[in-house]
């Protein structure tokens, strides 16, 4: 008994020398994950790790003095899920700061964000709602709206008049239907029907028969990340590659994770999205040629940005506070920053805590023998127009 009191005894004055222990844990800063590292969309959830492990191995686990520790759930895309682990990575391992994947499931942990006040970096989720379930999240990915209306818009121009949408059956295919419809009729265009394909285990098949059985000129297709490849190969079985209808979408559908094996099926598809591989600037060739060194040859996609960005945002604003992971500061300083993402200049709307970023206008082509999706036109800091709507 003696003896180990004694040894207890040394331990806590040694611990108290090395300044660890009690103030040890204030040293450390606790990001949980909720990703979808399994299930409907656990391509994304591996692609968003995958970039927030490249971003601390480029700028160290340390900010503003403290050192950054990484807690990453798989939610196994389910929101239920979501929700239990976000509420133990608050109560149990007292995170300070979380990150968000999916839609459902983002919506799903919105509740205890809110009430245990934690900045919450929402980096996979495109429904515009999301940022409105909890004044805590900010957004660092996207929206469908954002590259729906801007689709459509170009699909009026360049002279599509009746269009058939096949969208994934759940929030975010519904958001990008609604854009590109209110879109496309405004413009003079006819949406002659929307068929919904069911997010699990997609058959695309009959949704496409169906499709060009009503005769369009224009298809407009979402199907969400890890969905592209699987799509395109449909696509081109059904000969609808070579039909003359013309396919459109927001970036989804070009995804780079499975652009680079869709062979011939997609060349000439133009989509608005906000990240290609292809962005021509130094940071953006840096970042592709990192994303493939650290993933053994990947390329790296729209979906790993809104975690490479997410990251950024955090370190960022914990240097602007100075390792405060208070609250209220910590979503100021997210609040307005804007930086240079990859895919271009992005910023945080103060309003909305939403991302307003450049969409661009892009053509599957071959470089070098594989399809990239090239930029040929910019819409410069377009914010979700969904949020403008409801204003
Ligand atoms: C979403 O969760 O809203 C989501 C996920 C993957 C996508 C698009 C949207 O490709």
């Amino acid at each position: 008994m003696k003896h180990q009191h004694f040894l207890a005894g040394c331990l806590a004055i040694a611990a108290t020398a090395f300044g660890i222990g009690a103030a040890g844990a204030q040293d450390t800063i606790k990001i949980g994950l909720v990703m979808p590292m399994t299930g409907t969309v656990g391509a994304a959830g591996r692609e968003v790790a995958a970039a927030i492990k490249l971003y601390m191995a480029q700028h160290g686990d340390t900010v503003a003095g403290k050192k950054i520790e990484i807690l990453l759930r798989d939610d196994g895309s389910i929101p239920d899920n979501a929700k239990r682990l976000a509420q133990e990575l608050i109560v149990n391992d007292h995170v300070a700061i979380l990150g968000a994947g999916t839609t459902p499931s983002a919506m799903s942990m919105a509740p205890i964000a809110t009430e245990a006040k934690v900045p919450t970096v929402v980096m996979i989720s495109g429904t515009s709602v999301v940022t409105e379930r909890s004044p805590y999240y900010v957004r660092t990915c996207f929206t469908l709206g954002q590259q729906s209306g801007i689709i459509a818009d170009w699909a009026i121009k360049d002279g599509s008049r009746k269009a058939v949408s096949v969208l994934s059956d759940w929030a975010p295919g519904a958001e990008a239907g609604k854009v590109f419809e209110q879109h496309f009729t405004a413009g003079g265009g006819q949406l002659l029907e929307t068929l919904k394909v069911p997010l699990a285990n997609p058959d695309f098949a009959p949704f496409l028969q169906r499709a060009r059985d009503l005769k369009p000129d224009t298809l407009f297709v979402f199907v969400p990340a890890g969905q592209a490849g699987p799509f395109a190969k449909q696509f081109a079985e059904r000969g609808l590659d070579k039909s003359g209808i013309k396919l459109v979408g927001p970036g989804d559908i070009v995804d780079d994770n499975d652009l680079a094996g869709t062979g011939d099926s997609l060349l000439g598809v133009v989509t608005a999205g906000f990240y290609s591989a292809a962005h021509p600037s130094q940071l953006n060739k840096d970042y592709v040629a990192a994303y493939a060194k650290a993933t053994g040859g990947k390329r790296a996609n729209f979906i790993s940005v809104g975690g490479y960005d997410g990251m950024h945002l955090i370190y960022e604003a914990l240097k602007k506070t100075n390792g405060s992971t208070d609250a209220e500061k910590l979503l100021a300083a997210m609040t307005g920053m804007s930086f240079e993402s990859p895919r271009g200049p992005i910023s945080i709307d103060p309003d909305t805590r939403d991302i307003v970023q450049n969409v661009y206008i892009r053509k599957v082509e071959k470089k070098d023998g594989e399809p990239w999706a090239i930029e040929f036109a910019t819409f410069q800091a377009v914010k979700d127009p969904l949020h403008q709507a409801a204003k």
